[in-house]
């Protein structure tokens, strides 16, 4: 695929010479308030220097094969920012230094990337960080990879994405943190926090980016840059509160999405960029279109060239290109026409500069030149990325506690996954590395060394229509006392532009599954994917079934760690496993049917194979009934809610405790239950805990309505945990 060589700043400069006197302007004095900076700055600036600042080229060897844009052929030393693709600051600073050193008001370039779940230490994807139900734990991983980026020479990343995804045929479910709103707005946030600290100037930070604004999860058909149909009800109730978090939490900047939102594509959507996202929200950060977005209005209908483009995204509230290559060759032209005012590109600039004085890059714009040693992999990340891995695993299914394996036994580790590296990584992680990786096989060996014989067979690629590997595999099945079958997806199969029409395995592998299965062995499923799969043939057939995402750099330990009961598995899925893809879209907070025992397939069940929030454990965990500290409330009083939970097995255990809300009657009708509150708390065997949910009448029992207002009726309201439910009347 043609990659994007970019010739690095051509020593060309617009303007050569520094403009007397700047070094000592106000905009340069640290001592300033950003404020006052910013404007001292916008004051001194020509239009062309504006616009430069409205734009983001590239810079470095593009790996994204999506991202093919028109090769640029030089960089001007004005430009806005720069999407970095190396690992090392080198070639930023180069450039850096031609900005700030030599161009007139040496304003320095803001330099981004896709940081989605790490740089070189690699952790899990963002579907499986939720499953960890750690807040906590992304934050400190996200704070990794913040440092691993800002010493790489990147301080802005493309992240997090926080859309709401209900249809694993879309590739992008992998990015986001599954199908609830508020799970979504708890790790958005966690993220951005993680990402961004306290202080932005700090040299371990780097800015957030909120994406993609927004609904880009309702893709139709799973597939990607589609249409989405998004009611106004939708749009509020499901789409909008991780973005409301997240701009409450600070996060610095927001993309753009690609879809189009219910015949207004998110690009050129005033409502939600200016009206919602600066009016009501009062963002004062900036919004970046998503690669292309600008330019694709042509195809999407809503414009008719390039420069039609540029005027409806920016009138919408898009601030800056990226890489269309319609801001820099239209927007002058634009306010010379009358059609976009000055004070239009002053607020767009002011946006801008503010991030990048916050950011520290006047005093700072260099980045610290270090070893790789010093950069990436220390081993305190390793071991944050290592514990989120293992807290996102998932033990789906555990037939007559075949697991924890014995250390005594023999076993055979069989598929296409058991030594793989490269795709547990899985997308958007082109800064990792395979040979950083620890595997299935690899931490199996560690752990069951000298301890269990292991027996490997590869038994049969990811998707060849090939049996020649089947004996060898049946054989080691033979030989073995168990089975752990190894499979799943590449990492290619999830992420952007990789939708597809089934989420069940490729069918050599369901045959692999049925082969092994007739040599009477159990058998322990091990699924590495980037979506949920359709497992309703291989369940009968597995005695148990471990669902380990896609884990990054270190996952062999803990997922052997799980296997032979060192570690006792937390995970409990952020999104539905459906009985088959004919189901979707299924997930738990839907609304309920007007016949609820009809309407059902014909052909298939019509629950799930997995719901939401499931996840098993090696112990037992034994609940409370709920306790409220009132049945009645008024609006703007408070009640609290809780529930005893006790480790009644003989194995030590993290537990979450998930806790819905639910009403039968509302003004405008309501999902069967929603998830407003959960905490996970790690209890020794024997030890027991109180869960409390303080609950906010108006956030946690409210509703929301097509206009984004909240509301709370009077009426009877359900607090529900597990299986059991407690009334609350509020009048
Ligand atoms: C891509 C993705 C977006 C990413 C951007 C920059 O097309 O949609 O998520 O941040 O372009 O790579």
């Amino acid at each position: 695929m043609k990659h994007l060589l970019l010739i690095c700043l051509a020593g060309l400069l617009t303007n050569g010479v520094r403009a007397e006197g700047q070094e000592s302007a106000l905009y340069k004095d640290a001592g300033q308030p950003v404020e006052k900076r910013v404007e001292d700055l916008l004051s001194k600036m020509t239009l062309d220097e504006k616009v430069f600042q409205l734009n983001q080229y590239t810079l470095g060897w593009n790996h994204n094969v999506n991202n093919i844009a028109e090769e640029v052929k030089k960089i001007p030393a004005e430009i806005g920012s720069l999407i970095y693709f190396e690992s090392d600051p080198t070639l930023r600073n180069e450039v850096q230094r031609k900005a700030v050193e030599e161009s007139r008001l040496g304003i320095p370039i803001l330099f981004g990337y896709d940081v989605i779940h790490g740089f070189r230490t690699v952790y899990p994807i963002s579907l499986a960080q939720a499953c960890s139900w750690n807040p906590e734990l992304v934050k400190q991983a996200c704070a990794v990879a913040a440092r691993e980026s800002r010493l790489a020479g990147v301080d802005w990343t493309f992240s997090p994405m926080v859309d709401v995804a209900r249809d694993g045929r879309w590739g992008r479910i992998s990015e986001g943190y599954g199908e609830d709103p508020y799970t979504n707005a708890v790790f958005g946030v966690a993220s951005i926090q993680g990402y961004q600290g306290d202080d932005l100037s700090n040299p371990n930070h780097i800015a957030a980016c909120l994406k993609h604004f927004v609904g880009y999860g309702a893709s139709e058909a799973g597939r990607d840059y589609v249409y989405t149909e998004i009611s106004p009800q939708t749009l509020w109730d499901t789409y909008m509160l991780p973005y409301e978090e997240g701009i409450k939490a600070g996060a610095a900047t927001v993309m753009s999405c690609f879809n189009d939102i219910s015949g207004t594509p998110g690009t050129a959507n005033r409502y939600i960029l200016t009206d919602i996202l600066k009016n009501r929200w009062q963002h004062d950060g900036f919004v970046v279109s998503d690669w292309g977005a600008i330019e694709q209005l042509r195809p999407q209908g809503v414009a008719a060239d390039r420069k039609e483009a540029a005027l409806k995204a920016f009138t919408a509230g898009v601030e800056m290109d990226m890489m269309n290559q319609c801001y820099d060759r239209h927007l002058a032209e634009l306010v010379n026409e009358g059609k976009i005012s000055t004070d239009q590109v002053d607020d767009a600039v002011r946006r801008v500069l503010r991030l990048k004085f916050r950011l520290g890059l006047f005093e700072n714009p260099y980045t610290p030149v270090t070893t790789e040693q010093e950069r990436f992999l220390l081993p305190a990340s390793i071991q944050v990325a290592e514990k989120l891995a293992e807290e996102s695993i998932v033990l789906l299914k555990n037939d007559n506690q075949v697991l924890p394996l014995s250390k005594t036994a023999k076993i055979a580790v069989i598929g296409p996954m058991a030594k793989e590296k490269d795709h547990l990584l899985g997308s958007w992680a082109n800064h990792g590395k395979a040979e950083h990786v620890v595997s299935i096989y690899d931490g199996l060996e560690k752990t069951f060394r000298n301890q269990a014989q292991l027996i490997y067979a590869q038994g049969t690629g990811f998707e060849e229509a090939d049996k020649s590997g089947f004996a060898e595999a049946k054989a080691a099945a033979e030989k073995a006392d168990i089975i752990l079958l190894c499979l799943g997806e590449k990492k290619g199969w999830s992420g952007e532009n990789a939708s597809r029409s089934t989420i069940a395995l490729p069918p050599i592998q369901e045959e692999l599954v049925r082969e092994l299965s007739q040599t009477g062995k159990p058998i322990v499923l091990i699924l590495s994917s980037g979506r949920p799969l359709e497992l309703n043939r291989l369940e009968p057939l597995s005695a148990a079934i471990l669902q380990i995402w896609q884990p990054g750099v270190a996952g062999g330990n803990p997922i052997a760690g799980i296997l032979s009961g060192d570690i006792n598995p937390s995970g409990k899925l952020s999104v539905t496993f459906p009985y088959s893809t004919g189901q979707i879209p299924i997930y738990y907070n839907h609304r309920q049917s007007a016949r609820p025992n009809q309407g059902l397939y014909q052909d298939i069940p019509s629950t799930p194979l997995y719901e939401f929030a499931h996840g098993l454990s090696y112990t037992t965990f034994e609940y409370s009934d709920i306790k409220l500290s009132s049945t009645q409330i008024k609006s703007g009083g408070k009640v609290t809610a809780e529930v005893t939970v006790t480790n009644s097995g003989n194995m030590d255990g993290a537990e979450t405790v998930h806790w819905f809300v639910s009403t039968p009657v509302s003004t405008i009708s309501r999902p069967v239950k929603e998830l407003k509150h959960f905490e996970k708390q790690f209890l020794k065997k024997g030890e027991t805990y109180t869960y409390r949910f303080e609950i906010d009448p108006l956030k946690d029992l409210g509703f929301i309505n097509g206009n984004g207002d909240r509301f709370l009726e009077n009426g009877t309201y359900y607090i529900k945990v597990k299986d059991q439910q407690v009334a609350i009347k509020v009048d």
